[in-house]
């Protein structure tokens, strides 16, 4: 794929790009789900139905993020992202701030960030750095609360019944105990669909790197690209599920491929 034909790049990114920085992929051995069901802490349901479970959960991510590093695939991305002089837009679907932390700057977290926070109080988005979840240990009993009658299990409890009510705070309405992780849940609209699709119909080249092709609507934009007259190429540690789509497939570590990829193109650019 000769860069001179290609101005304007779409780049997708999934979980397989974190791999190597140490963050579990969703669907691997290792995958996050194990040991939850997606049900029990991706979804809205899951929030409403247990949100100490559901806060645990994206805690134990948000903490994650303090022990890991960004890799050659997205520092290779940040300097594509730097050099390259046409279009471009990288569309990730983790969560994680490791695309940035690389340089990254042309990109959109399509299911939401760890590092943000939404208030289904006053609607209000804002970063959040810290924990989410109730207090570990039941507080001090509140007056017609208990970890009980709020739902928490045992030796759990909701942030309203802590004490200092430090936590899960709004920094804006200061509502306690409504803010969520603005992460787009199974069942929920993906973020800046208009503007990904803006960039589909535009692109020359659609990259698709470290997603297994399992979560629509990003595993149908690949097809997308290729009706609005996109080449299209994958890189993946194996074919994924759309792999048939791809006019180009380079099969291994993103940390080894993407920056071979990058260099190739940056070195042939017109
Ligand atoms: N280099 C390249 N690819 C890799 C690597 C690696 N080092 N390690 C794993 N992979 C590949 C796997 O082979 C797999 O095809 O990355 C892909 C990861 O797939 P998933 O775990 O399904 O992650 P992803 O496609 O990002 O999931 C999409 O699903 O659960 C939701 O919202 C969640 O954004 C997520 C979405």
């Amino acid at each position: 794929m000769a860069s001179a034909d290609v101005r304007n790049i779409v780049i997708l990114t999934g979980a397989g790009v974190s791999a190597e920085s140490g963050v579990a992929t969703f669907r691997g051995p290792d995958g996050l789900w194990e040991g939850h069901r997606v049900e029990d802490v991706a979804t809205p349901e899951a929030f409403v139905r247990d949100p100490a479970l559901v806060h645990q959960f994206y805690d134990a991510r948000r903490a994650r993020l303090g022990e890991v590093e960004p890799n050659a695939a997205h520092r290779a991305l940040a300097r594509l992202d730097a050099e390259w002089p046409g279009e471009l837009l990288i569309v990730t679907q983790n969560v994680d701030d490791l695309h940035e932390r690389a340089g990254a700057k042309r990109l959109l977290h399509m299911h939401g960030e760890l590092t943000s926070a939404w208030c289904l109080a006053c609607d209000e988005r804002f970063p959040w750095r810290g924990p989410m979840a109730p207090s570990a240990v039941c507080p001090e009993p509140v007056e017609g609360l208990s970890c009980s009658s709020s739902g928490a299990r045992e030796g759990q409890s909701f942030d309203k019944l802590r004490t200092d009510g430090s936590v899960n705070r709004c920094p804006s309405c200061e509502t306690v105990g409504m803010v969520r992780p603005d992460i787009v849940w199974f069942g929920e609209m993906p973020y800046e669909m208009e503007r990904i699709d803006e960039a589909l119909t535009k692109a020359d080249l659609f990259v698709s790197i470290g997603t297994s092709g399992a979560v629509y609507p990003a595993a149908g934009f690949v097809q997308t690209a290729r009706y609005c007259g996109a080449r299209t190429l994958e890189i993946n540690l194996e074919p994924s599920q759309g792999s048939i789509f791809f006019d180009e497939r380079h099969y291994g570590p993103a940390g080894v491929e993407v920056p071979k990829w990058v260099t190739e193109l940056v070195d042939n650019m017109a």
